[in-house]
């Protein structure tokens, strides 16, 4: 019985190596950990400017209500320049992971384009 108990353990262990995705997951979760709604809504501000409560305007998609983990996704692949916007690259460029981490919290909790 041990044995076995043993051998599961193993492989859970080994599950989570193999796996980067959740590797991947747990950072943004980090980032996230790091964020302040108040300080999020500060810098958030500026991002107002061109996302729109109301959706989709000349091309720009809302982010109000975005699910957290996957706006800092977003961030960090403009950041990484994976994302290709221009726009977008430069200001995520100058946001470290604690911002990043404040404004998910923030756009999350705001209601979403109807
Ligand atoms: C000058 C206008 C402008 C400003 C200011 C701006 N953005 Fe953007 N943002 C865009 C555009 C345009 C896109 C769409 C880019 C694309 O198609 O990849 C975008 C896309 C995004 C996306 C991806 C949305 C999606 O659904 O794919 C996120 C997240 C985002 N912006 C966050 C922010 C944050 C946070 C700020 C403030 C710190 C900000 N943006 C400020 C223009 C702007």
């Amino acid at each position: 019985m041990k044995i076995l108990l043993f051998v599961i353990f193993l492989l859970i262990s080994v599950c989570k190596f193999a796996f980067s995705e959740e590797q991947q997951i747990s950072d943004e979760q980090e980032i996230i950990a790091m964020g302040d709604i108040e300080y999020g809504e500060y810098l958030g501000s500026e991002c107002a400017a061109c996302h729109h409560q109301s959706g989709a305007s000349e091309g720009i998609p809302s982010i109000h209500g975005m699910d957290a983990e996957v706006f800092v996704t977003l961030m960090l692949a403009y950041r990484s320049k994976l994302m290709e916007n221009p726009v977008m690259q430069m200001i995520a460029g100058r946001l470290n992971n604690e911002q990043i981490g404040s404004l998910a919290l923030y756009f999350s909790k705001l209601e979403p384009p109807k």
